[in-house]
């Protein structure tokens, strides 16, 4: 495990897309996985400024996003969908049609979460797969107690990550409560995994996520077993960290 700690969420963002950058010269075809939420925001910005001022080329990228909330459709301002599209994908030269998130709206969402594993097998598995890390431990979408063996697949959204994620939203009880993502076997398949941290409030989770037990209860401790991980923290983020 490769542990990065900046001065600033700035830098950690600049410090995260020369890592895509590099992905992308040395592959143009990369198979990207994507997170959507606060933290990669800046990561997404920085991408848009290579890819105008360096003419950085997604031609040939194909990505897959880690999650999406169960019955918003593509067009829902608060779906993941169009988070990518208005932060990311809008702004480059990826096609539409190397570009997968899942579907929220699938009528059988169990045949939905198979063809999506299936989609990624079929590229050659993720190169890269950018992650965040939830307050309660989640990676994706899969919440304390999720075997680290799942696919794709649907889950109950935790009280916590709810509540968390009911900035995006005029209030709680408009928060979707089911979700799509990536399985944690799925995750640990990648290639490679990049997880930025950023905040004072992810300091206690990140420490006991890289530092302590692997447990299913804090999803994140996973990630100690995977053979090429690199963390990129803001100071605030490492607080706790022992380096
Ligand atoms: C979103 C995702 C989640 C987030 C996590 C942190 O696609 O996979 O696991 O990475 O909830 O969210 P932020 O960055 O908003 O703190």
């Amino acid at each position: 495990m490769q542990i990065i700690i900046t001065k600033n969420y700035e830098e950690l963002s600049k410090e995260a897309a020369k890592i895509v950058r590099t992905r992308i010269l040395e592959k143009p075809n990369l198979v990207l996985g994507l997170a959507t939420g606060s933290t990669p925001l800046g990561l997404y910005q920085a991408l848009i400024k290579m890819h105008q001022q360096e003419n950085l080329d997604f031609r040939e990228a194909r990505t897959f996003n880690l999650d999406e909330y169960v019955g918003l459709a593509p067009d829902h301002p608060q779906s993941y969908n169009y988070y990518m599209r208005e932060n990311l994908f809008k702004h480059i030269n990826i096609k539409k049609e190397n570009v997968f998130i899942p579907k929220g709206i699938a009528e059988n969402i169990e045949e939905f979460c198979q063809q999506y594993e299936y989609g990624i097998k079929k590229r050659g598995g993720i190169d890269l797969q950018i992650l965040g890390i939830g307050r309660d431990g989640h990676i994706g979408f899969n919440e304390p107690g999720t075997s680290f063996t799942s696919r794709t697949h649907i889950v109950n959204l935790d009280s916590v990550t709810i509540e968390d994620n009911a900035r995006f939203f005029n209030n709680e009880s408009e928060v979707p409560r089911r979700a799509i993502t990536m399985g944690i076997g799925t995750i640990m398949e990648a290639k490679e995994c990049l997880m930025l941290v950023s905040g004072a409030y992810k300091t206690e989770i990140i420490a006991r996520a890289l530092q302590g037990q692997i447990t299913e209860k804090v999803p994140a401790s996973v990630l100690q077993k995977h053979p090429n991980l690199t963390v990129i923290l803001d100071e605030e983020a490492a607080n706790r960290l022992e380096v």
